[in-house]
């Protein structure tokens, strides 16, 4: 009786990491470790650690590893991937006796670095994996929403994570045209806090602007479907007491004006970076935007205002990454050109 064999396709995001396992999501898990500042070893990682975030106490920490797009901690990373795959539940006994060995895609930031790389291989390995393929996020996600990379047709896809904002071309198995921007979800999050500090003289702390930006938050002050304004609590920063301000989503686009501004910038200097053919393909097939910061109300259309292109969003844009490297899975030859 052997080990037995088991294939994954893994997301690992600097806001959330996604793993599937036989077409299903079997772990979907906040990419945050907590980890004790005495002996710094890792206490928690995932829901556990995020639950942790924000009411630490002095001798708790918690870190986002991946937080910019790239390794900022090694360890911590490999512990926390470590952990995510153990959280995998087995099939049957003998896995659960015997451990599993495992075959995973991992999509991986495509402006990460060759140290990056091997890290995240390593950690893989670490985790039991025996055999690791690397694939890039944007060429992963444009499968996951159901484009054929294999054809010579340009598309544009645009990933808004958590720490980064990937906008790439890609045509002919490959990526023609590739810009990461600091700009996404974290960023948003951040604008909120600044913003209610500002206008209202309210400190907020992350998780309750994480909340505004999903209720409330908005690309554009029209919407079709304006969501109800939300009573947001915090404290005061002038008299130091609790008070609750009513905030409407039209609020919400002017704090996040600048950070969108930056955006749009990266998106023109993308599309102005296409070669001619490409982008008449754009033009016919449009834009295609992913990732948890995709579902900012208004950010389709304002991507369709500033560019005149139609602009589509993933039916799952948390889940766009991890269903391509999915596919991935399922047909290694198909895919092998894009092996990193
Ligand atoms: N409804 C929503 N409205 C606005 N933002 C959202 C919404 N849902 C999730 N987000 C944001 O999406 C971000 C996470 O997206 P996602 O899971 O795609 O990131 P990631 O893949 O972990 O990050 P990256 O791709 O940068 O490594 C977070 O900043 C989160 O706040
Ligand atoms: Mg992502």
């Amino acid at each position: 009786m052997g080990i037995v064999k088991r294939k994954i396709a893994v997301d690992l995001g600097t806001a959330n990491t996604v793993i599937m396992e036989d077409d299903k999501v079997v772990v979907e898990q906040p990419s945050i470790v907590a980890i004790d500042r005495r002996t710094e070893e890792v206490i928690a990682v995932g829901d556990k650690a995020l639950l942790m975030h924000e009411k630490t106490h002095e001798n708790i920490k918690t870190i986002r590893p991946l937080r910019d797009g790239v390794i900022a901690d090694f360890t911590a990373a490999q512990e926390m991937i470590r952990r995510f795959i153990k959280m995998i539940p087995p099939n049957n006994v003998v896995q659960k006796i015997m451990g599993s060995s495992w075959q995973m895609v991992i999509s991986i930031p495509s402006n990460i670095t060759e140290v990056e790389k091997r890290a995240v291989r390593e950690s893989a390995e670490q985790a039991g994996a025996r055999e690791v393929y690397l694939i890039y996020q944007p060429m992963a996600a444009a499968i996951g929403m159901g484009i054929d990379v294999t054809q010579p047709e340009g598309h544009m896809i645009i990933d808004i994570g958590g720490g980064t904002t990937d906008i790439a071309i890609i045509s002919n198995q490959g990526i023609v045209v590739d810009q990461s921007i600091r700009v996404a979800g974290d960023e948003f999050t951040q604008a909120i806090i600044d913003y209610m500090k500002n206008k209202h003289n309210l400190i907020i702390g992350e998780r309750i602007a994480e909340e505004i930006k999903k209720k409330v938050g908005a690309a554009i002050e029209q919407l079709e479907n304006p969501p109800d304004p939300m009573e947001v609590v915090g404290r005061d920063s002038i008299k130091g007491i609790p008070k609750k301000v009513t905030l409407h989503h039209h609020e919400v686009a002017e704090a996040l004006k600048n950070s969108l501004r930056v955006l749009e910038e990266a998106i023109i200097k993308a599309l102005s970076q296409a070669p001619p053919a490409i982008s008449a393909d754009l033009h016919k097939h449009g834009i295609h935007i992913t990732g948890g910061g995709s579902l900012l109300r208004g950010l389709d259309k304002k991507i369709h205002r500033l560019t005149g292109l139609e602009v589509h969003r993933a039916e799952n844009p948390l889940y766009a990454v991890v269903y391509g490297a999915n596919e991935v899975l399922k047909d290694l030859n198909k895919y092998e050109f894009m092996f990193v």
